[in-house]
């Protein structure tokens, strides 16, 4: 969509009016037409000029479609938006998130004890590494069964309460590092304000048995109280309304203590985190502690140090080879010159199940906005084009994708790069199976990347009214990420590795990455909402008429 150059008012976080969005344009033009089988035939050494790394974080971006000069106009893109200050400004702890004045340091929470950072005139290592401590005695007793429940036993089930930020994180990881895991101390995860979730999850479960964690930034989110008030529920009636027994199997993790003591949850048993620490980058804070419960103190703690690996190359690598914001450039690259419109994550890990999830939350949350820091419209550009933001990610692992939605990504219409992600060791290595997984991996990037001619399909006998149909187009872009093994460490890296990449592209984009205001309204309307569905008498209908319709509709069938 077009708007004319008159509407344009010049907003500072126009990345559009920079010399470098000019160049870049250009070079699309340029590089658009080429194929990456002439690019890589035209460079022997492309595998190896775009290859670099990160920590324990091998990524192959030559399967891009871009050449040298791509790769320098895109880092002066980076230079152009002040990317460098604005991560020295994350780090440092300035208020970036200026719609809710905070400071963004998911960064200190990975900070080893030694280092220091002083932030609104609070230590912050020291905090985080109180809170660290507290999760560890917690988990260690836990673990040993020295924490008994109620009746005596110790505990062999942990059911994590909370939603978004609150329970994709944990959930991700608890997957991602099974085979790190206490196996047996069972974690399930709760969030669905729909009660067939709490029921699945509860009703089999021994509560003698079981800890719940209560997940909650806020302590205010509709579906996590809900959801804890029915646990809490069975939990009393497990024990015959023994309102005690509720310190010994309910422990919460928020920012908001008052919250927390309101609902009955004695904070003694709370492990708290800081308004500095947005709901989806903090798995890494005592939001973690299910995960912790579940691999250890060690493990978690080397997942920690993972992170602060990535953050420490995205905050001083050059950008050239610095694997977050290379990375994110490239998303603006395809998202706002090839105009695609979402991006695959594709792990080659069965672990990695919940990491696209994961994902969503963390990209989409951050950079699905279409207004800038000062509150300027994307709408208003230099270039006359709405700057579109916020691509949709999305996933699966291979090679389960592979037999589902591949064909798209191989012959539709649609431009859609994928990042590709895969392991050399296997975590459980069975006969040949991970060589047979992993030759996958590497024919799936191939196959995208330079396809079969009509002349290659003619040549293995196809008949030639079919050869149109068999004909593979290439020249679509992946990146590849490889790495040894899935460790705690590496779970870090490439977590943190997204989180970088999310920031970069905020920062091209002149938008906050770290409010959420789009989600409120649906809330608040719910809330009004409820009490239509739920009247005795026939409601007051205030929605609009198709609203009004399906909930009359729905109290018929529910028999009211
Ligand atoms: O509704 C969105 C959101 O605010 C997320 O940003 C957050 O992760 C989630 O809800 C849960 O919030 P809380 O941890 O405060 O319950």
């Amino acid at each position: 969509m077009s708007t004319s150059h008159d509407t344009h008012t010049a907003s500072p976080y126009d990345i559009t009016g920079t010399e470098a969005w000019r160049a870049l344009a250009e070079e699309y033009r340029r590089v658009e037409p080429r194929h990456l089988r002439e690019l890589f035939a035209s460079d022997p050494q492309r595998a190896q000029r775009f290859t670099t790394q990160a920590a324990d974080l091998t990524l192959d971006y030559s399967k891009n479609r871009l050449t040298a000069e791509t790769v320098e106009r895109l880092v002066a893109l980076a230079e152009a938006a002040g990317l460098r200050e604005k991560i020295d400004a994350m780090f440092r702890g300035d208020h970036i998130n200026i719609t809710e004045d905070r400071a963004v340091l998911h960064t200190a929470l990975r900070l080893p004890r030694s280092a220091s950072l002083v932030v609104d005139g609070q230590d912050v290592v020291a905090d985080v590494h109180n809170v660290l401590d507290r999760m560890e005695a917690f988990a260690t007793k836990v673990r040993s069964g020295e924490w008994v429940g109620h009746s005596g036993k110790s505990i062999r089930t942990i059911v994590n309460i909370g939603i978004g930020g609150s329970d994709l994180g944990p959930v991700m990881a608890y997957e991602a590092l099974r085979d790190y895991a206490d196996r047996s101390l069972e974690c399930r995860f709760v969030s669905n304000i729909d009660p067939t979730d709490v029921f699945e999850k509860v009703h089999d479960l021994d509560l003698e048995t079981t800890l719940f964690i209560v997940a909650s930034k806020t302590f205010g989110t509709a579906e996590t109280l809900t959801n804890a008030k029915q646990a809490r529920t069975w939990l009393l009636e497990a024990f015959n309304g023994d309102e005690a027994a509720v310190a010994k199997h309910f422990v919460a993790v928020s920012t908001n203590a008052q919250r927390v003591a309101d609902f009955g949850i004695d904070t003694d048993n709370m492990f708290g985190f800081w308004d500095w620490v947005g709901g989806r980058y903090s798995y890494d804070s005592a939001v973690g502690l299910a995960l912790m419960l579940s691999v250890g103190p060690d493990n978690f703690r080397e997942m920690l140090a993972g992170f602060h690996a990535m953050d420490e190359h995205f905050r001083t690598a050059d950008f050239a080879e610095n694997v977050p914001v290379l990375m994110g450039l490239l998303n603006v690259w395809y998202n706002n010159f090839f105009g695609t419109s979402s991006r695959a994550v594709l792990p080659y890990s069965q672990y990695l199940l919940r990491f696209p999830a994961y994902l969503q939350q963390l990209t989409m949350e951050s950079n699905g906005k279409s207004v800038r820091v000062d509150g300027t419209s994307v709408a208003q550009s230099a270039s006359g084009d709405l700057v579109q933001t916020g691509e949709i990610f999305w996933g699966e692992p291979g090679t389960n994708g592979q037999h589902a939605f591949y064909q798209l990504l191989h012959q539709g219409t649609k431009l859609t790069p994928a990042d590709f992600i895969g392991f050399a060791q296997p975590n459980h290595d069975l006969g040949s199976m991970h060589d047979l997984f992993m030759s996958n991996f590497f024919a799936q990037t191939a196959a995208l990347a330079f396809g079969k001619t009509a002349e290659e399909v003619t040549a293995e006998g196809t008949a030639a009214d079919i050869v149109p149909h068999r004909v593979m187009p290439g020249n679509r872009p992946t990146n590849t990420i490889l790495a040894e093994r899935l460790t705690p460490s590496v779970l870090g890296q490439l977590v943190a590795l997204y989180e970088h990449i999310t920031f970069t592209q905020s920062v091209i984009w002149g938008i906050n990455a770290f409010d959420q205001w789009g989600v409120e309204l649906g809330k608040q309307m719910a809330l009004q909402f409820e009490p239509m569905l739920t009247s005795a008498e026939a409601p007051e209908y205030t929605a609009d008429g198709s609203t009004n319709a399906l909930i009359a509709s729905y109290r018929a069938m529910r028999g009211r």
